[in-house]
């Protein structure tokens, strides 16, 4: 009686044992966590971490936050960051979680560290953590256009101008802080929505893709980009349709030298000035693209006061084209009004451009600029 009470004890205990053991090793409380997180696709490394930080509740709380997954993750992560990073909105960059922590330090708050990272590159970031805390930043760099690297630049423009920040921040990714032909980037790559202009400049060998002939009963002796031939052609045809006539190319592209040749005639004929409003340096203008094309009319020699010039005012757009140089734009284009001149940027930007009205400078800062 005596042993068979020995021996269920004995049975208990070891029960307890194996119990306390699979607890232990299998740990089944863990697995489950580690099952919920990676259900919301946490990766293996920061499932650890965040399990090892007793963060558990706090994330699962978040659902999959890409910001968390990967300081998680990284040796660099901070326990007293945690309510920093999940308001962070994760971006490409080297040393994320490293660089969060150094801002972080300097003083910065979730939400301008959002802003200096969006508008960062690798190097800005690294040139930027040298400094001491700007209280500028929530300022200029909410925009998706702004430069972190522009920081300093956009703080001076508008101390110089007193405009508002959003064109302070459009004006200096322009370039517009320095002078016009200065401080100017290289276009490399042909394509529809490339923008050259006092600021950015084509090689004097570069040769744009796909130029065609202009048939001579649209123009005499010119080329144009084939696709910008085929808008125009359609353009020209639907103009005769509603106005009787057609309009043609009066220039459309223009070699480096040539472009030297036409700035260098107007600068003999008309002076420095006018030359310097009306013809872009060689190398600056749109002409050696193959996507800009000077209208003429057939029933006027001055475009502005022909009919067909007003049927064109109204719908180039919808073959791709807009009005490059307006008067309104004078002091952004660097460029005087010029009635005639059109660039083929395809109709989706064209559209957007005609309705809201601004310049290609400012659209292609806001939806095309590399940072
Ligand atoms: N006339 C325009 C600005 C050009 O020379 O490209
Ligand atoms: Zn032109």
């Amino acid at each position: 009686m005596k042993k068979k009470k020995v021996k269920k004890k004995s049975i208990v205990v070891l029960i307890i044992i194996i119990l306390i053991i699979i607890v232990e090793i299998v740990n089944p409380i863990k697995l489950y966590n580690k099952y919920q997180l990676k259900n919301l696709n946490y990766q293996e490394a920061s499932i650890e971490n965040i399990l090892k930080n007793n963060f558990k509740k706090e994330v699962m709380d978040l659902k999959y936050n890409k910001t968390l997954d990967i300081v998680f993750s990284s040796k660099d992560f901070n326990s007293k960051n945690f309510d920093v990073y999940k308001n962070i909105e994760y971006i490409e960059l080297n040393d994320f979680t490293k660089n969060i922590n150094k801002l972080i330090e300097k003083g910065y708050k979730a939400e301008e560290i959002n802003y200096i990272l969006k508008s960062a590159t690798n190097e800005s970031l690294k040139a930027f953590l040298e400094k001491d805390y700007q209280e500028n930043v929530s300022k200029f760099l909410e925009y998706d256009f702004s430069i972190l690297s522009n920081l300093d630049r956009y703080i001076k423009y508008q101390d110089e101008h007193n405009i508002d920040k959003e064109l302070v921040v459009i004006y200096v990714n322009i370039g517009l802080d320095s002078n016009y032909y200065t401080n100017t980037n290289k276009v490399e790559s042909f394509s529809f929505d490339m923008l050259v202009n006092k600021y950015n400049e084509l090689d004097k060998d570069y040769v744009p893709e796909s130029l065609v002939d202009v048939p001579s009963d649209y123009g005499k002796d010119q080329k144009l980009n084939e696709t910008v031939l085929k808008a125009f052609i359609k353009m020209s045809e639907d103009c005769k349709a509603s106005t009787g006539n057609k309009i043609l190319v009066r220039s459309g592209y223009r070699s480096y030298e040539t472009q030297e040749n036409t700035y260098n005639s107007y600068l003999k004929t008309y002076g420095k000035n006018y030359a310097e409003n009306y013809v872009a340096h060689p190398g600056f203008s749109e002409h050696q693209t193959g996507l800009a094309i000077d209208i003429k009319a057939e029933s006027n020699e001055v475009f502005a006061k022909s009919k067909e010039s007003k049927w064109v005012y109204e719908n180039a757009y919808k073959y791709g084209f807009i009005l490059r140089y307006k008067k309104e734009y004078e002091d952004i284009t660097g460029i005087n009004y010029e009635s005639w001149h059109f660039r083929y940027v395809g109709e989706e930007i064209a559209k957007y451009i005609y309705e809201k009205d601004i310049t290609y400078e400012e659209y292609y800062i806001r939806f095309l600029n590399k940072k």
